[in-house]
């Protein structure tokens, strides 16, 4: 039976990225790195995949399968010592299962497509195939592990950029990407050969190539350059992620979604027919965004669900939090973890929120702060507003009532409730509770002195001339 496994290789240190984090675990447009070349294995046909990682990665890679790729078999193999990506190969294959073909992809390369990989598994159909290649030509192709082709253009080996002659270094410009397809016998007995004569004193995979082309069994295919765009350093980090947002972004365009200029919307973000998203904007996480919703110019939404026709409007930032169909939200609306804002409501221009539920068609427009409160449905929050909500140790509750209206410039000292309907006058500091249609006012009486105005003026500027 004809059965696919592949191999990613992700045990390496990734010494070049200069960080804590190890390589693959970088996050690239909301994903691991490594999560790429594993998705493209099991839309390529792969029934079983083994991710080789570091002893380090283990724990992390293997959370992240589980997670990300549930119901599929997706494996790890731990390589003790990164000896190469040949070694890492062979840690890797004994755990491949008894499939007759194999793809190796390289752990660091998020750009590769499962057609990408088809093309190589196409190439195996030729039985005297015993490995395929996906190569590509660069202008610059420093770095990268470079393709020698015989007088008749066949394929005979890989020399690793450290390991070429001086005078090849600009010759060779048809490079390795990485990603192969071999069948398991021909690899098995290639990978059995390598020794670790080269510049890295490392055991290379790239050798089986020249193994299996002894045997006129090897073939490259050139492919898409976009592919091989493998990550080493942090500046080739950011343009593999640019890359790959402009691809999600034309992925949900096709989808009936319309993005305008430059948005930043990463993978895991879902996103319903006829939403709008404007430039700039950033969707984070586990972001759902609804049918026909407006997510405006610079918006920030992370982890959040925003419901169907909302608008996010400019600069708003929304954080683990849930809005409801229609609501408005912003220009320059912080929502933060816990805000709950049902349908038809409105958070206004610098109102933050935060563990506050605002209900259905409840008013907040303007310079307020919402902390661990609840607001009843058409309840109007006055400018200016501000929920007390910590005492220096504790947070306490606030509890707006059904249609009560809070003027402008109150402080609500929590723990408080305000009745249903009930009425706070502009300027109140409420530190008692006000019952259903009451109304509490709380400030100091006004006093208009008649004429007093020029007589208070001429005073003030004598004793300035003093
Ligand atoms: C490798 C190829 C090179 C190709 C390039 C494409 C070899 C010898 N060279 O070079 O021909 O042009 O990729 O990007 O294969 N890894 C392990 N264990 C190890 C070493 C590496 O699992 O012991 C993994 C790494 O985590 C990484 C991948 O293999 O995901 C590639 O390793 P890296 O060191 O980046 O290889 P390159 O020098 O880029
Ligand atoms: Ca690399």
């Amino acid at each position: 039976m004809d059965k696919l496994s592949a191999i990613v290789l992700a045990g390496g240190q990734g010494k070049r990225m200069k960080s804590n984090l190890p390589k693959v675990l970088h996050p690239v447009a909301g994903r691991p790195l490594v999560h790429y070349p594993i998705a493209a294995a099991l839309a390529a046909g792969a029934r079983r995949v083994v991710v080789v990682t570091s002893a380090e990665t283990e724990a992390p890679i293997l959370s992240h399968v589980r997670s990300a790729f549930a119901g599929h078999d997706v494996a790890t193999a731990v390589q003790p010592v990164p000896r190469g990506t040949g070694d890492a190969a062979r840690i890797g294959l004994s755990a491949a299962g008894d499939a007759d073909r194999v793809l190796i992809l390289i752990g660091d390369a998020p750009l590769v497509r499962p057609r990408d990989l088809a093309g190589l598994l196409r190439a195996l159909d030729n039985p005297e195939t015993n490995v395929a290649l996906l190569s590509a030509k660069l202008d610059d192709p420093s770095g990268y592990g470079r393709v020698v082709r015989g007088a008749d253009g066949r394929a005979l080996s890989i020399k690793e950029d450290r390991d070429l002659a001086a005078g090849e270094k600009e010759t060779l410009n048809e490079v390795n990407s990485g990603f192969y397809a071999a069948r398991t016998g021909a690899l098995e007995r290639g990978l059995a050969t390598l020794t670790t004569d080269n510049a890295q004193g490392e055991l290379y995979l790239t050798d089986v190539v020249a193994f299996a082309a002894r045997d006129r069994g090897a073939v490259a295919v050139v492919g898409d350059r976009d592919a091989l765009t493998g990550v080493n350093d942090r500046a080739q980090l950011a343009h593999a992620e640019e890359a790959l947002f402009e691809r999600i972004a034309d992925r949900h365009r096709v989808a009936g979604v319309t993005i305008r200029g430059r948005a930043r919307i990463d993978d895991t973000v879902i996103i319903g027919e006829d939403a709008r998203i404007e430039d700039g904007v950033h969707l984070r996480g586990s972001t759902r965004i609804a049918r026909g919703v407006v997510v405006d110019a610079g918006a920030v939404v992370t982890d959040s669900e925003i419901g169907e026709a909302a608008n996010v409007k400019p600069y708003s930032i929304v954080v683990e939090a849930h809005v409801g169909p229609r609501a408005q939200i912003g220009p320059f609306a912080h929502l933060r973890p816990g805000s709950i804002i049902e349908e038809d409501a409105h958070i206004g221009n610098f109102v933050e929120t935060k563990k506050t539920r605002v209900g259905r068609g409840a008013k907040a427009n303007h310079l307020s702060y919402l902390g661990d409160g609840d607001v009843g449905a058409g309840a109007n929050i006055g400018a200016g507003t501000i929920f007390c909500n910590y005492d220096g140790f504790t947070k306490h509750t606030t509890t707006i009532g059904e249609g009560a209206f809070i003027g402008s410039d109150s402080q609500l000292v929590a723990p408080v409730t305000i009745g249903k309907g009930a009425y706070v006058a502009t300027g109140t500091t409420v530190t008692k509770d006000v019952p259903e249609d009451a109304l509490a006012i709380g400030r100091a009486k006004q006093e208009t002195k008649l004429g007093y105005a020029s007589r208070l003026k001429s005073r003030l500027a004598m004793s300035k001339k003093k």
